[in-house]
């Protein structure tokens, strides 16, 4: 009775919280009209950027030509490999019709809500991250038609870094409403990596944070993105701990919020070394995340570091039976989590802060924090980001050289299962040469 009671607080205090947020597109309650109607040429459809409007207009080219949400998220549904995967799992539908494949690989709303010009083959389409534009459309396009007034006729708000996580987690980890278990990934599904900064990057954009924009839209900056979308992550994966219904997969928990390669590795090799937290032959939450916000609270609000860290600790604890409850340590941890939301939103970073995060992620990696590949690989995006940053700002002296070694660095997490501490390690200290200047 205890335990329920706790529970029931615990999805109190997070439904209290979800409570504020904008719905995400596939919730809202408004009608989809399909990508049909934003790609004319006078609309985002045009081939070239237009010089003297507000956005680049040559949107839907870009998004159509090289993203692959537009094509390649709905047609992988029909090659071998989601055909292996719907079998595996004993579906009966082919994947491309299969609601649980399809809420991700494209665009789902409810019958009710799609437009006479929908189309389901579209893929994740424009309105599946700017929302149903039924209430939008005419309006955006109105003379002197503001930012405010588009989001309250159901805009999706992806400026706002928040917002932004929300969106492309619930596809790129999951949410309640969609997620891919552990059991899927056993029936074929490759294991999913994200990071926001990064990914907003290569999707490739189709917008520009020039002067115009911050006008509209406030002040956009990459680290901060990074650092946010790192603890709506981590947030993500504590629900799945504690959500009853995704935390449990017969006797055993929902195994996706736990390291990969802790179980998926041959028995020959033993590579368990100490680790804060862990002992050998337990299974370890995947922390890469949490190993990111350490640095990001550390060199952020340096008074804080202390009980963030113990939060994480308590967590780990729990996890591997040491002590503590493991829902009530990830209830407290995603509460301590709330409160760096709240104080990274308003946080503007200065090239001191970037400077200091990078050379925590380096010593952090050389002294072997990021043990698990998973730590490793989220600490390599990170260390790009913000030596990008330092490029673009012109304070990186030998931006060749820095690349060259920061590409060494990806090689050694090139491949998971590859992946090992010391050729990481060795990576880092050449890499800690550019970080210094
Ligand atoms: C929670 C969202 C989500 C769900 C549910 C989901 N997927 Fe995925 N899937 C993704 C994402 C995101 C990727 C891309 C991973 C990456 O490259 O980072 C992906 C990748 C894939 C790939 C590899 C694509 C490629 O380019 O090689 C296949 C195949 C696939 N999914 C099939 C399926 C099938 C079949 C289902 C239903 C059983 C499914 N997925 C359910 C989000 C999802
Ligand atoms: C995977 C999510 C995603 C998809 C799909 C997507 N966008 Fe975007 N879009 C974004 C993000 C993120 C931004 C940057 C944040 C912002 O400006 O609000 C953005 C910005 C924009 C902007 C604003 C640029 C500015 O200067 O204000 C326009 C216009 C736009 N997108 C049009 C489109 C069109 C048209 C499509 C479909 C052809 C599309 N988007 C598909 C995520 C997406
Ligand atoms: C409705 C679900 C959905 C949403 C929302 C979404 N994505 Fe995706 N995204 C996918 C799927 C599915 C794929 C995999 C496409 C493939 O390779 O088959 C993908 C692929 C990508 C890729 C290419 C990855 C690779 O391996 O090459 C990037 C980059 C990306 N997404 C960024 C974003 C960003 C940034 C956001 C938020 C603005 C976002 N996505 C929101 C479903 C989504
Ligand atoms: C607690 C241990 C554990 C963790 C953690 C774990 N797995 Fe597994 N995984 C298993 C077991 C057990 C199987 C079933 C093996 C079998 O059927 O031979 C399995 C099966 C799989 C398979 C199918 C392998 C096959 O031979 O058919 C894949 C793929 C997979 N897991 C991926 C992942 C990914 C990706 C993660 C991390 C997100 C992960 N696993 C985390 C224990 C784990």
């Amino acid at each position: 009775m205890k335990t329920i009671l706790a529970h029931g607080l615990a999805w109190a205090a997070l439904c209290a919280s979800a409570a504020d947020a904008p719905p995400l597109p596939y919730e809202a309650k408004a009608t989809h009209v399909g990508v049909v109607n934003c790609a004319s040429s006078l609309c985002h459809g045009s081939i070239t950027q237009w010089k003297d409007s507000q956005v680049l207009q040559n949107e839907y080219v870009t998004w159509s030509r090289v993203d692959k949400h537009a094509l390649r998220a709905n047609q992988v549904l029909w090659n071998e490999r989601s055909k292996r995967i719907v079998a595996n799992l004993g579906l009966r539908q082919p994947a491309h019709e299969a609601k649980l494949c399809v809420d991700c690989h494209g665009h789902n709303p409810p019958d009710a809500l799609r437009g006479e010009r929908f189309k389901a083959a579209d893929g994740v389409s424009c309105e599946a991250c700017h929302g149903p534009a039924e209430h939008w459309i005419k309006s955006h396009v109105a003379p002197g038609a503001t930012h405010e007034e588009n989001l309250k006729n159901g805009l999706y708000p992806t400026e706002d870094p928040v917002a932004l996580a929300r969106l492309c987690l619930s596809c790129h980890f999951g949410n309640k409403d969609k997620f891919v278990t552990h059991r899927i990934m056993g029936a074929g599904h490759p294991r999913i990596s994200f990071e926001l900064d990064t990914f907003t990057q290569t999707q490739p954009p189709h917008f520009v944070v020039d002067e115009d924009w911050q006008k509209r839209k406030g002040r956009w900056d990459g680290v901060r993105v990074w650092a946010i979308g790192q603890a709506l992550a981590a947030q993500e994966s504590l629900d799945v701990v504690l959500d009853p219904k995704r935390g449990r997969d017969g006797l055993f928990p929902e195994l996706v919020v736990f390291d990969c390669h802790a179980c998926h590795h041959p028995m020959s090799e033993t590579r368990w070394k100490p680790r804060v937290g862990t002992r050998p032959g337990t299974i370890r939450f995947n922390d890469a995340n949490l190993l990111m916000l350490r640095q990001i609270v550390r060199q952020t609000f340096p008074a804080e570091s202390a009980t963030f860290n113990d939060l994480v600790l308590q967590l780990h604890r729990a996890v591997a039976g040491e002590g503590g409850d493991a829902h009530e340590a990830a209830r407290r941890l995603h509460k301590g989590l709330d409160a760096v939301v709240a104080k990274l939103r308003p946080r503007e970073f200065d090239d001191r802060d970037l400077r200091a995060i990078l050379a925590g992620l380096v010593e952090d990696g050389i002294a072997g924090q990021y043990g698990d590949y998973a730590g490793a690989e989220q600490a390599s995006m990170a260390i790009a980001s913000v030596l990008n940053f330092l490029a673009r700002r012109g304070k990186l002296a030998n931006v060749r050289a820095a690349n060259a070694a920061l590409d060494r660095v990806f090689e050694t997490v090139r491949d998971d299962e590859k992946y090992r501490l010391e050729r990481f390690q060795a990576a880092l200290a050449e890499l800690k040469t550019f970080v210094a200047r």
